[in-house]
């Protein structure tokens, strides 16, 4: 399927599969366990529904959305993913890039493949950065004091990983990081060239905010430990709080306790995350574990939804039940490894244009007029904003 003829994002999905060896595939597509999770964030979103409200007058749709003081241009950010140059060579960059040509957040991953100063400049103003808190505290105030130099306004501390996630396709795959050549690797790779040889060219991704620690450790398991820490305590939150100057952000919240504590705690907002169903396959889906949330905090801190975000209307549904703001992580990565530049592009404005249209179905001329309350029963109200795009349908 030609990418202009990929009219959705499973579309985009279904195009980077064909194109990209199963090993890298899977590391971006798979999750945790059974996948239950994973598979649940999307079908829960489909049981939310969005009763249209009509004579209305939709000429004008207002998308922005305004966060930490920051009006963007879409209600939506880019989620922070690790090693995804391994998917689609330089797809860290590119996506950087593309948050900033359309004005959206772009999250630069602890673990991400190419150094987050990189990223900072690229993203130019636009870039949040993601924390995974090390068991080594150097290693941490390191990428801290990396964050504040490079610029970073923004951090979104991981909280949703005190264990790696179980992901039963890396192991089948054998996936070890750096890569091996295996047999079957080179099969693959013989198998989708086009996405060999533009990795020959970019050469082996790995985590480029760790040099030093890949350096001095004598094997990548070593540096893989040294990642996270299963003893990342609220204390430890607190000590972050005093010491992170700009806005906090926690990411990876389900409970509604948890998300108080945040509060409590004066950070800035949480992401309401399961980690696109990569750590536990027996958890809730976001959309269902965001009503309780947005209760106990909606109004005291930004709330933020990621995990199974695949339609414009996806968006809307987590607006509806008390989100101000969405990331999407695959959504975008489809979109690269479907077709690079132009296929990020087309993976964004595929999500742009869904949620034009569904606001207009359902009689609301502004992203920001949509309510917790008015899930079926949405009051619309003029916009007037010189920023609203021209609706091109009936
Ligand atoms: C391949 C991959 C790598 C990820 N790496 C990170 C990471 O380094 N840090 C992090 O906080 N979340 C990471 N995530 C989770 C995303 O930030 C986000 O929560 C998730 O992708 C949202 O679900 P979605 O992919 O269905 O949109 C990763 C997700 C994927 C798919």
């Amino acid at each position: 399927m030609g990418l202009d003829r990929a009219a959705s994002i499973d579309d985009l999905r279904l195009r980077a599969k064909n194109r990209i060896p199963r090993f890298a595939f899977d590391l971006v597509d798979g999750g945790a366990e059974s996948e239950r999770n994973m598979r649940r964030n999307t079908e829960a979103f489909e049981e939310v529904e969005l009763t249209p409200r009509y004579m209305v007058d939709v000429s004008n749709i207002d998308i922005s959305a305004t966060v930490f003081g920051q009006t963007f241009d879409a209600p939506l950010g880019m989620a922070p993913i690790g090693m995804l140059n391994a998917f689609w060579p330089g797809a860290d960059l590119t996506l950087a890039q593309l948050c900033k040509a359309k004005n959206i957040p772009y999250t630069a991953s602890s673990a991400s493949s190419t150094t987050l100063e990189e990223l900072a400049e690229a993203a130019d103003g636009n870039g949040w950065f993601q924390l995974y808190v090390s068991r080594d505290p150097t290693v941490t105030e390191g990428l801290i004091a990396r964050a504040e130099a490079a610029g970073y306004t923004t951090l979104m501390v991981t909280a949703d990983v005190p264990a790696a996630g179980k992901r039963d396709r890396d192991i089948r795959n054998q996936l070890a990081v750096p890569f091996r050549f295996t047999p079957e690797v080179i099969l693959q790779c013989a198998m989708n060239p086009r996405w060999a040889l533009t990795s020959l060219k970019h050469g082996k991704p790995n985590v480029a905010n760790y040099a030093d620690l890949l350096q001095s450790a004598t094997s990548y398991a070593d540096v893989q430990k040294t990642l996270i820490t299963p003893g990342f305590t609220w204390e430890d939150l607190k000590r972050l709080r005093t010491r992170w100057k700009g806005r906090l952000l926690v990411k990876g919240i389900l409970h509604a306790q948890d998300a108080l504590s945040c509060t409590e705690l004066g950070c800035d907002g949480i992401i309401v995350s399961n980690h696109g169903g990569r750590q536990v396959a027996f958890g809730p889906p976001t959309i269902e574990a965001l009503p309780s949330i947005a209760e106990a905090v909606a109004g005291r801190m930004t709330i933020i939804l990621d995990s199974g975000i695949r339609r414009g209307a996806d968006i809307l549904r987590a607006k509806a039940l008390g989100a101000d703001f969405a990331l999407a992580g695959r959504a975008f990565a489809y979109g690269v490894g479907a077709g690079g530049n132009a296929g990020a592009q087309h993976a964004f404005e595929i999500l742009q244009l869904e949620l034009i249209r569904a606001l207009g179905q359902l009689g609301i001329p502004s992203y920001e007029t949509i309510g917790a309350s008015e899930l079926s029963t949405f009051k619309a109200t003029t916009s007037s904003d010189q920023s609203s795009i021209q609706l091109d349908y009936p």
